[in-house]
């Protein structure tokens, strides 16, 4: 299965995020992910389905959006209007998950569902038909820069174990190093962030590309 690198523009300053993104993009991203946060599933509040519109007139690859918000569903429309390929929610935050794959897959959009560190991954399992990819959240969400949770890479590994075929992301803490353990345990889509602001971006994807030959 090939492996995709997905930058997170959190770290980015907000000032940049076009030539940002647009380096970012010029140095091979596959897609790039958007970290939504409301202040009530997370603390903190990043922006919305606006920004999102521009960040798919910028981007030369394809564009989605994790959700960590409450009732999610209700920004569905607004973030696939803004041109998002898929859409990621966190099982925790709804009651019907396994509908909102499905609505989600109706209007054209792809459905990532995301789970915490503290998730038990068969919250997954009734949903490995209707989903087109998972997310295991390798730190507890709302900060870039926080240490890879070594034990959400177990999970990981069950996820592959039960389909071999699924796309499975990582997100939170993902370096040089760490994007080799949790290839090793499985992953196959590298959520990126403060690790491409730490010095310049073309040596981080360098390193990147070479720890997941
Ligand atoms: C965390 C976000 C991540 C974050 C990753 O709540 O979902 O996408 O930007 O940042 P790093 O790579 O710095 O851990
Ligand atoms: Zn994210």
């Amino acid at each position: 299965m090939k492996t995709l690198l997905a930058p997170s523009i959190l770290s980015f300053d907000p000032a940049e995020f076009r030539p940002r993104i647009e380096e970012v993009c010029g140095l091979g991203a596959d897609l790039i992910h958007l970290d939504v946060m409301d202040g009530q599933f997370v603390p903190p509040i990043t922006f919305g389905a606006d920004l999102a519109k521009r960040a798919v007139e910028i981007a030369s690859c394809p564009v989605e959006a994790h959700l960590m918000t409450m009732t999610p569903e209700r920004h569905f429309e607004a973030f696939a209007n803004a041109g998002c390929f898929r859409i990621i929610f966190h099982v925790e935050a709804v009651i019907h998950s396994h509908r909102l794959c499905s609505e989600l897959r109706a209007m054209g959009i792809e459905a990532g569902v995301a789970i915490n560190p503290s998730t038990d991954v068969e919250a997954l399992r009734p949903l490995l038909d209707v989903m087109d990819m998972a997310l295991v959240m390798t730190v507890n969400p709302g900060w870039g820069g926080q240490a890879l949770i070594p034990s959400c890479l177990e999970k990981v590994q069950r996820l592959r174990s039960w389909r071999p075929d699924l796309p499975i992301q990582v997100d939170g803490g993902i370096d040089d190093t760490t994007a080799a353990t949790a290839k090793a345990a499985g992953a196959n889509v590298f959520v990126v962030g403060s690790y491409l602001t730490r010095g310049p971006m073309e040596s981080a994807v360098q390193a990147l590309r070479s720890a997941w030959p």
